[in-house]
């Protein structure tokens, strides 16, 4: 089975950027290698130019957004619906990053409302937890959306911090979440480089990547060291 390497731009990058790391991407590298699934969660307004940039050039790489609204199409300001995203490509949802939980006050039955428009959207779902978020998070899902999810595993202290968790304390969570997640795919994501992508990748179906794929040459770094 394909693993996933998930990267996250968050709010980084202009348009040009973006422009100029899809017009740059090292495609050679990751058509050799047919077991790892790109996918890339740029900020919103380009994603229908980095459809466009990806489908012109064929690049192995599948779109993700950041987040979606909790709500449906309507009277939203601000918002961004997955009707709104019907039609651009878009195959994944991150949602329930700490990012959101922390700084934008998302609770777990916010999330769990995101959840739902995202299964209804047919997006695949890549649902952030921690230790934390976990119990009530879980106890808030039905189980036909359980059964659709993927989860990243992000402990807040490991995301940004250059300090990613132990693969052995990972592994321990994980076992945690098969409780109540038998069968899902399960990622980690919080400070994974080039120097420690392959211990995650071993242990779990994938990996969220932010900081250390941000530049094309990072990534190009990372997607090198992935052992065959
Ligand atoms: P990081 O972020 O790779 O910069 O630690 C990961 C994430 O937020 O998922």
């Amino acid at each position: 089975m394909q693993k996933i390497v998930l990267l996250n731009w968050k709010s980084n990058k202009n348009i040009i950027e973006a422009e100029y790391w899809v017009n740059n991407f090292p495609k050679d590298l990751l058509l050799k290698r047919s077991d790892i699934k790109l996918a890339i969660a740029p900020p919103y307004p380009f994603i229908s130019q980095m459809k466009r940039l990806i489908d012109h050039q064929q690049l192995p790489i599948s779109l993700a957004v950041q987040d979606i609204s909790a709500y449906g199409p309507g009277a939203y300001t601000g918002e961004i619906s997955a009707k709104n995203l019907e039609f651009l490509g878009v195959e994944i949802a991150i949602i329930g990053h700490s990012e959101r939980r922390r700084l934008f006050h998302e609770n777990s039955q916010t999330v769990a409302d995101k959840v739902q428009r995202a299964i209804e959207a047919e997006l695949d779902v890549v649902l952030c937890l921690d230790e934390t978020d976990f119990p009530e998070q879980a106890k808030l899902l039905t189980s036909t959306e359980k059964a659709q999810l993927s989860i990243a595993y992000e402990p807040v202290a490991a995301i940004g911090s250059g300090q990613a968790v132990k693969p052995s304390l990972v592994k321990e969570f994980f076992g945690k979440l098969r409780q109540e997640f038998s069968q899902n795919p399960l990622i980690y994501g919080g400070s994974v480089n080039a120097n420690n992508i392959n211990d995650f990748l071993a242990i779990s179906d994938g990996v969220l990547v932010s900081s250390a794929a941000l530049e094309l040459a990072d990534f190009a770094n990372l997607i090198q060291a992935i052992a065959d």
